[in-house]
Parts: structure tokens; sequence; C-alpha cells
């Protein structure tokens, strides 16, 4: 199964996409924890990436294609994969039908800003891992502690109120036209459009049935 989770910032893409990988079975490729990793590493791409991913702002798209087209040729992609926060434009959906690795349902999680901005303030992670946690809905075992390590847990820069406003934008310029773009196609994945508004596994169990219903 080839997977593309679209949506807004702190939508659930990263939470649903680990809940559908321990499902079926495929790894996620999260350009999100990829850029991060590359920052922390210092690389050529972390250095050119930071200050657009600090500022709320898209990274440019051929830096994005090239990063995904690299991980998607790994040996642990051939059997399937979930593409999470790629792609984030039209662009760069078009690019991603170009590399002809068939994709073959796009699940859009929908949400209210309002909602949203909830969930990034109180969201917590461990930056090796990529664990998240939410002070309310998802808090971890010890306060601020990792479940698995122990190990502190950290708010995400691009978390501050200023810059989430910004991402918003972003999505709501950049982004969200991909919504008709993926809707409208006569050919290519299909797109189904699901509410985020319940719990992690309420959304879960939302996506699990359309997949089913889809194979
Ligand atoms: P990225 O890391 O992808 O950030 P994002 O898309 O803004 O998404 P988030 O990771 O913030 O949220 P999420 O939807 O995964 O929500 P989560 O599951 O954590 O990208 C960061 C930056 O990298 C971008 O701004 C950009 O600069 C750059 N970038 C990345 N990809 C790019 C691309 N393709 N092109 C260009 N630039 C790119 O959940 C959020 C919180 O809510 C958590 O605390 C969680 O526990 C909680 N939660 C989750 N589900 C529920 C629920 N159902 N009910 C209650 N709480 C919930």
């Amino acid at each position: 199964m080839k997977l593309v989770l679209l949506g807004p910032p702190g939508v659930g893409k990263g939470t649903q996409a680990q809940l559908l990988s321990a499902w079926l079975k495929v790894p996620v490729i999260s350009t999100g924890d990829m850029l991060r990793a590359a920052v922390a590493a210092g690389t050529e791409l972390g250095q050119a990436a930071q200050w657009h991913m600090n500022s709320g702002q898209l990274v440019p798209d051929q830096m994005m294609v090239d990063l995904v087209k690299a991980r998607i040729e790994a040996q642990d992609c051939q059997v399937g994969f979930i593409l999470d926060g790629f792609p984030r434009t039209v662009q760069q959906a078009i690019a991603l039908s170009e590399l002809g690795v068939g994709v073959e349902c796009v699940l859009a999680l929908k949400l209210s800003d309002a909602v949203i901005v909830r969930r990034l303030s109180g969201r917590w992670v461990h930056p090796a891992s990529g664990r998240v946690y939410h002070t309310m809905h998802h808090p971890p075992q010890r306060d601020l502690l990792d479940d698995v390590t122990g190990e502190p847990l950290v708010q995400r820069e691009d978390d501050c109120a200023e810059t989430v406003q910004a991402r918003l934008e972003v999505y709501h310029q950049q982004t969200e036209p991909l919504l008709s773009y993926y809707s409208n196609a006569t050919e290519g994945p299909l797109c189904h459009q699901v509410s985020a508004q319940g719990d992690a596994e309420e959304v879960h169990a939302q996506l699990k049935a359309l997949l089913h219903a889809q194979s």
C-alpha cells in the first residue's frame, strides 16, 4: 500500500502515520522528521532548510523532491510506504506522479484552525525517536519524559504561537489547493477527506474503514 497523508500542521498526520504503519507494516516517510534530522546533523540540506522551517515557510520544492525520491528508492519502501508531509504543493504532487511509484490513496485530514492551535500548543516530542505526546490528549506516563527511554521531551521551535500562524497561512495558500488537485484528477490516487475531530483511535478507525473499502 502506498499512501499519502495530507493535512494542515498539527492535524495528526504523524500520529495517524504511526498507527497505519503498525497496521499495514510499511514504513513512514516523514519529510518533517527527515529535515529535523538533517538540521540536527548540520548537513548541507539541514543548513539550507533551517530558516524555512523556523519561519514556518516551506522548503523549496526541488530539495524536497530529491529527498523523497532517494528515500522511496530504498529497499524497505518497495513493499509500500506512508508519505507524511509530502507532497505539500501542486508542484511536488506533479513530481511525485512523475516518479511513477503508483500512489494508490490520499487521505486528507481536516480540522479547524482553532483546534489545531490547541493541539500544537500542548505537543511535546522526543526528538531522537519522533514520538509525540500531548499534555491533555496523550500525556507521557511521567511528566515531560519519554515513555520508552525516560529522556526529556521538548517543544518544537516551530510550535510557538507566531510560527504556528505562519504555518497555517502557508497551508491554506500552498497546500490546500492539493485537495482540488487530487479530487478533480481523472486518474491517479483516490482522495478521501476525513474529519480529524475525534480522538486518535477514532480517526484511525475511520482511515482503516476507508482503506478496507478501497481494497
Ligand atoms: P512537519 O514536521 O511535517 O510539520 P507539519 O506538517 O506542520 O505537521 P506536524 O508535524 O506539526 O503535525 P502532525 O499533523 O504530524 O500532527 P501530530 O500527529 O504531531 O514539517 C515541518 C516543517 O518542515 C514545515 O513547516 C516545512 O518547513 C518543512 N517541510 C516538511 N515537509 C515539507 C515539504 N513536503 N515541502 C516543503 N517543506 C516541508 O499531532 C499534533 C498534536 O496533536 C500532538 O501533540 C498529538 O499527540 C495530538 N493529536 C494527534 N491526533 C490527535 C487527536 N485525534 N486528538 C487529540 N490530539 C491529537
